[in-house]
């Protein structure tokens, strides 16, 4: 029941109409009889947004595309972890001191072993935002072998610095050889279904395809891909690892991460 004691926890991000943020953190609430509901807030200038939280006392969020990187100068402190990634996707309120966090890195981590090994491979990541940020550092703490393409030039170029990575521009995947491909940019993602970040005759049968877009759950690259004889990984299961630590953050209770990964999936087959 909302109360007057009710904590309010909110996702904030441009565009967020897509996002299942709302839908997966609202079951783990109820499951755990936990008073707080979470909302979803199409935030165009994050400065606002966070004086909003502070104003409002809003307990915690999720920062998403595109203000991961941004919003860090917003806070009163990050997180190590954070720090060294570069990039903030979740932020507590602790009585008027906001501290940025990122789970995106251990969310991508735990997905991808669900499907196969890091250690030594040949990574490919498309994009340079703080998605790819978190992803990527996730990648070089795994001991995997880290290339980074990007449509903007210095944008890429400086990631791949900032992670000790090489840099490729997007346009020149064609050449490359890797063993796993991830996409980190929202190409592809609802209402934009038709999109591809790489073309298919780019892709080989021997790569395992990643993508982080989860709504729509198999993106047009994942569909080629898989026809094509590749092992896949979708989004969902880094949403929900990343989910489970904003959840234990904000709550201190365990995330009952099996029921929210079921919500996400059934939230998402009843929108496709
Ligand atoms: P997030 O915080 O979720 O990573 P972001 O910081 O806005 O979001 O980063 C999105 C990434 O997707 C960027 O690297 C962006 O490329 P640019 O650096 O060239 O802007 C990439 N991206 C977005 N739309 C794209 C498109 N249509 N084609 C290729 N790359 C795209």
């Amino acid at each position: 029941m909302i109360n007057s004691n009710t904590a309010i926890y909110a996702i904030l991000g441009d565009p967020i109409s897509h996002s299942l943020s709302p839908v997966m953190h609202n079951s783990a609430f109820s499951h755990l009889n936990y008073n707080g509901v979470y909302l979803a807030f199409s935030a165009k200038k994050i400065g606002k947004a966070i004086s909003g939280i502070r104003a409002l006392g809003i307990k915690g969020a999720g920062i998403t595309i595109p203000h991961k990187v941004a919003v860090m100068e917003f806070l009163d402190e990050i997180d190590d972890l954070a720090g060294k990634i570069g990039a903030v996707n979740t932020i507590i309120n602790r009585q008027g001191k906001i501290t940025g966090y990122n789970f995106d890195s251990i969310g991508a981590v735990k997905a991808i072993k669900e499907k196969t090994g890091i250690n030594n491979k040949a990574v490919a990541i498309l994009g340079a935002g703080g998605a790819a940020r978190a992803v990527g550092y996730g990648i070089i703490s795994e001991g995997g072998r880290l290339i980074i393409l990007n449509r903007t030039k210095d944008k890429g170029e400086k990631l791949a610095a900032d992670l000790g990575s090489e840099f490729c521009p997007l346009e020149d995947f064609k050449g490359l050889k890797c063993d796993i491909l991830i996409n980190t940019t929202p190409v592809g993602m609802e209402p934009n279904v038709d999109g591809m970040p790489v073309e298919k005759k780019h892709l080989n049968k021997g790569m395992v395809v990643m993508d982080i877009v989860y709504n729509p759950l198999k993106t047009r690259l994942l569909r080629v891909a898989e026809d094509m004889g590749c092992k896949t990984i979708d989004g969902v299961s880094m949403f929900v690892f990343q989910g489970a630590g904003q959840f234990e953050l904000w709550t201190g209770k365990k995330a009952p991460v099996d029921l929210m990964r079921k919500t996400v999936l059934k939230a998402l087959s009843c929108s496709s």
